[in-house]
């Protein structure tokens, strides 16, 4: 069974979360790699059984990068090549009254869902919710106004969870 994450980060907070959600992919018995959004191509998602995305959070959105990658493997769609794998996503925002990062989450699932794919969200019942939980996916807050930079080691363990969720999900289904 196989994951793929791919991931738009400027400055490398993201990208952290990414490998926590790719190691705990590989808990789960997945063999997951991650790629950046700007080298990420349309075979790397048609041989995946699941794809997570993660972006840093730009003006209320996902980075550019990741609107490109997408742009990139529209034709995907017109194929169906993407339908019933499975999809997930993380964000990593500022602080939080900037705002953005559930609209984030949701414009990444919205691309995932646009293709059919099948939807893992992230349920209260993992650990590091408390935290970084979202029920679109983890969210790190990277520049608080109170309390540690993230992404914090409660954030990471986040992604880490909800990666193992979405690779047991994918296990689950059959897949792989
Ligand atoms: C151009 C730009 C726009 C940003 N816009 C937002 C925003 O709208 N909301 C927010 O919470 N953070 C915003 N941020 C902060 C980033 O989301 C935050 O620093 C994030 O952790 C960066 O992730 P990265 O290290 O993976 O690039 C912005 C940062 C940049 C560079």
């Amino acid at each position: 069974m196989k994951v793929v994450v791919v991931v738009a980060s400027q400055t490398g907070r993201t990208a952290r979360m990414a490998d926590a959600v790719a190691e705990g992919a590989r808990d789960a018995g997945a063999e997951a790699s991650v790629l950046r959004a700007e080298d990420a191509g349309p075979e790397h998602l048609e041989s995946a059984d699941a794809v997570v995305l993660g972006s840093g959070v730009h003006m209320g959105g996902m980075e550019s990068s990741m609107r490109a990658f997408f742009e990139r493997v529209a034709h995907l769609w017109m194929q169906g090549s993407l339908v019933g794998k499975l999809g997930a996503a993380f964000v990593s925002a500022g602080a939080g009254a900037r705002g953005g990062a559930e609209l984030t989450l949701l414009g990444l699932l919205a691309n995932l869902a646009e293709h059919g794919m099948l939807l893992v969200p992230m349920h209260n019942r993992l650990e590091g919710f408390e935290s970084a939980g979202c029920h679109w996916g983890p969210v790190a807050w990277t520049n608080p106004r109170n309390g540690q930079a993230g992404p914090t080691s409660d954030h990471l363990a986040a992604c880490r969870a909800h990666g193992r969720w979405v690779a047991e999900q994918v296990a689950r289904m059959g897949a792989g």
